[in-house]
């Protein structure tokens, strides 16, 4: 049995939604993969950083931050009082770095990731900041400090696109990508097919910890920007500024234009595409009205789907749930596998 510490750093919906598969999976982890992942640190914003070197008590853990407790309440641990000092000082091989998505400059994310993958450790991200702004530098880092960073649950939750797209599909030239990425305003755009107010359903796609801590990030499109951009630097080769993104989210949809596009045998869906022209990449988000025939039509609430067409496997399509607690933890769960698989101790 490999045994591997992991440090878990941002402890909301994702990172909680992480902790819980460690425990449901356990025997997968130990009788699929030979793996004891001992959760030897956690950190959150409003706590900072608690380590135990000999493991926590993971059902603790979680019943500390659910109850919104101190962390330190957990017996017999070490704690720095900033997650950066923790990240620093702590003895671990893989850090899950969750916490929230900011896309102006990706931090604190992209300071904890580099200081992370600089002292050697494997670095596994739910987080879209950091990749969609600065996905080239932190892979680049990692190289050169012999780690892996994975960062399947950037995109479509733990569906999985991302080792899809780059390592089930090496040696193909993608050539263009179209989907539904975000699962709060798939959630919303079939809620109001239904005749439901947007206003109820945002509450409730927020409850259910499918939307964006300020859900302006689904409804405005930035969350899809974000995976559009991690897509056009690690899968097409080819990063795009934000402002190269033409970008349109869906609250200018109104009921009107669901039933309008109902009535001609059509639905709305939110579509992200990116297609190579040239040399260039052209990227584009915005409401569309999909007739029936089209499979993303199909796609149902906060279901997500992508579409890549490559020049060796013509059209690959990937339908799965791009959202949700234990959905997200799975893209998390997935890389730490894959981390731990190749690492030597
Ligand atoms: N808020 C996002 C969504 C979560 O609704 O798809 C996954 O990135």
């Amino acid at each position: 049995m490999k045994q591997v510490r992991l440090i878990i750093v941002g402890f909301g919906t994702v990172g909680q939604g992480l902790a819980e598969l460690l425990l449901t999976q356990r025997a997968v982890l130990q009788d699929q993969h030979a793996l004891d992942i001992r959760l030897v640190g956690v950190a959150n914003a409003r706590h900072g950083f608690i380590y135990r070197e000999d493991g926590l008590n993971i059902a603790t853990v979680l019943t500390l931050a659910k109850e919104r407790k101190p962390l330190t309440e957990h017996p017999d641990v070490q704690h720095w009082g900033t997650v950066l000092e923790g990240i620093q000082a702590a003895d671990y091989d893989v850090m899950a770095e969750a916490t929230l998505t900011n896309l102006r400059d990706a931090e604190p994310g992209l300071s904890y990731i580099r200081a992370a993958l600089s002292k050697k450790a494997h670095v596994v991200t739910a987080n879209k900041g950091p990749m969609a702004l600065a996905a080239y530098e932190l892979l680049t880092l990692a190289q050169q400090h012999g780690v892996q960073l994975r960062f399947e649950a950037t995109v479509m939750a733990g569906t999985p696109v991302i080792s899809t797209a780059r390592e089930g599909m090496s040696g193909s030239r993608i050539q263009t990508m179209r989907g539904i990425l975000n699962g709060t305003t798939n959630y919303i755009l079939s809620a109001m097919e239904a005749g439901r107010d947007y206003a109820e359903v945002l509450t409730e796609a927020q409850a259910k910890g499918y939307a964006e801590a300020d859900p302006t990030a689904d409804v405005e499109g930035y969350d899809v920007m974000a995976k559009v951009l991690i897509l056009a630097a690690t899968v097409f080769g080819q990063p795009l500024q934000p402002a190269q993104v033409a970008r349109t989210g869906i609250t200018g949809v109104t009921r009107t234009h669901v039933l309008q596009a109902q009535q001609a045998n059509q639905r709305i869906k939110l579509i992200a595409a990116l297609n190579r022209e040239g040399d260039h990449l052209k990227a584009s988000i915005a409401p569309v009205a999909l007739p029936l025939s089209d499979p993303l039509a199909h796609v149902e609430g906060t279901m997500n789907a992508i579409t890549l067409h490559s020049d060796t496997l013509s059209a690959v399509t990937i339908i799965g749930p791009g959202a949700g607690r234990c959905e997200t933890g799975q893209g998390l769960l997935a890389d730490l596998i894959a981390v731990s698989r190749h690492q030597a101790k």
